[in-house]
């Protein structure tokens, strides 16, 4: 089946039926998160190959309703049924912009309602440190705090004049692991180093190559990296140790994207081989927890440890550069995946950037095939996204596309899906969902003060053949 009922996949065996609370069974023969869901005279039954197949099914159970669940009748129906891949993520950053707890709890919950199983949740970076850790209090006293916030692309030079904080209590980060496990989704938490780090260097200068200045405020990519003092390795692994205490996750990302070499250049003859130490010391140290190391593309400059799994995102070329180089990949390219893009050439779009990346964009997204491909994941960048609301209006309905392409069968025909699309967006109007009209943006959808940056596909695929050329000669 699917993601929104899809015909063919559903065999609908005729007449309608009182919902009645499903016979669940577990059936070992089954694939792990698959289901097979009959409804008819005998009732409601549900056959799951695990407990996350039954949860499937019972998603799709509620898919039959009505969109607001009003009538407690079902279609009769036949469905075998599950997905295609194992990794079905989305990425949600709690750092540029933090998320109240609940609305990560919602979060998670609208992505479990799409079948998808992870939740790449991105902690730290620049522009705030969002998870406390024991022993360094200024991480989030100072880290989980700026003063203002840039308005709309770097280019403008805008900014609020509001101060911005927030960060997760421990209790918190356990409540969102418990949720998500509850509707089968693996929360794998970031803490992006040894860039992206400007905000713990602000709390604690010792661990920066001289910088003494504040959490940023701007976008872009902070030239403020950590240094690689023995003292400075402890604190990361001290971060890695409470990480592994909170999330049970198997896998745990260093992130390891951007990091500019300048400030090592001015030590070191040769800079660039400063990170592939640096993240072949971390994964060493997750392993001593058992856990495997994920990483952004940009780790396999230089070689990355064996087991590491890694993020492909810069365009297409980093999907099979990793599989080449024997590594599991998680495929995100941003020019197909990356929700903070402008969702059409609408001036009405809120701070455009990116190149336009629609709905029937990501509909039409197809990972190259390899037998190192876990599956896929969506970005949901939050420079641009100040609110749930604002997130909301990004990622929906994109996000159903995607998870389509993520769990049913490749063949796919967009213009069927946009009619299935249709009810479903009647669902999400009931769960209070904020997405974009297919229509195009409400007139209180734009931005008008936090002006964007819109590219040309091509002009990104330029600069994307730039930024791998890297990848191109570790090949
Ligand atoms: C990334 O978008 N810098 C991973």
């Amino acid at each position: 089946m699917t993601v929104i009922p899809r015909p063919g996949l559903v065999r609908e065996t005729g007449g309608s039926f009182p919902l009645t609370e499903p016979a669940v069974s577990l059936d070992p023969a089954l694939p792990a998160e698959g289901y097979v869901l009959d409804v008819g005279d005998g009732g409601v039954s549900l056959r799951g190959g695990s407990p996350a197949g039954v949860f499937y099914g019972t998603r799709t159970l509620r898919q039959l309703l009505p969109p607001d669940c009003s009538t407690g009748t079902v279609p009769g129906v036949h469905i075998e049924d599950a997905p295609r891949f194992g990794w079905r993520g989305v990425l949600l950053d709690v750092a540029r912009h933090f998320m109240p707890v609940a609305a990560v709890l919602r979060f998670i919950d609208l992505a479990a309602y799409h079948k998808l199983n992870v939740l790449h949740l991105h902690l730290t970076d620049d522009q705030g440190w969002r998870i406390e850790v024991p022993g360094w209090p200024r991480l989030t006293s100072v880290g989980a705090r700026r003063p203002r916030t840039m308005l709309g692309a770097r280019q403008h030079g805008l900014y609020d004049d509001r101060p911005h904080a927030g960060h997760y209590t421990d209790d918190d980060l356990r409540r969102i692991v418990a949720y998500a496990a509850q509707r089968h989704v693996t929360v794998v938490p970031e803490i992006d180093m040894p860039g992206h780090m400007q905000a713990a260097i602000a709390a604690y200068p010792q661990l920066g190559n001289g910088f003494t200045g504040g959490v940023r405020t701007s976008w872009g990519i902070s030239p403020h990296v950590l240094n690689m003092q023995p003292s400075t390795l402890d604190f990361c692994r001290q971060v890695l140790d409470h990480v592994c205490a909170l999330f049970p996750s198997p896998l745990v990302s260093i992130g390891g994207d951007e990091c500019p070499v300048d400030e090592w250049a001015a030590h070191s003859d040769d800079p660039h081989a400063i990170q592939p130490r640096f993240t072949a010391e971390m994964a060493a140290h997750l392993a001593t927890h058992g856990r495997r190391v994920l990483g952004w593309d940009e780790i396999l400059a230089g070689g990355a440890p064996p087991d590491a799994v890694i993020a492909a995102w810069r365009g297409f070329a980093p999907i099979a550069a990793a599989a080449a180089a024997g590594h599991d990949v998680v495929a995100c390219p941003d020019v197909a995946l990356y929700l903070d893009y402008r969702q059409s050439d609408d001036p009405g779009e809120p701070t455009p950037v990116g190149p336009p990346l629609t709905l029937a964009d990501v509909y039409a997204f197809e990972p190259p095939p390899s037998d190192r491909l876990l599956g896929a994941q969506a970005n949901v960048w939050t420079e641009h996204m100040e609110s749930a609301q604002r997130v909301d209006y990004m990622v929906y309905p994109r996000l159903c596309a995607f998870a389509e392409v993520v769990w049913s069968p490749p063949e796919r025909d967009f213009t069927e899906f946009r009619k299935r699309l249709q009810p479903h967006l009647r669902r999400l109007d009931a769960l209070g969902v904020n997405y974009r009209p297919l229509s195009g943006p409400r007139p209180g959808d734009a931005r008008p003060g936090a002006p964007g940056n819109p590219r040309t596909l091509a002009d990104r695929l330029a600069e994307l053949h730039e930024m791998t050329a890297d990848l191109r000669r570790t090949r």
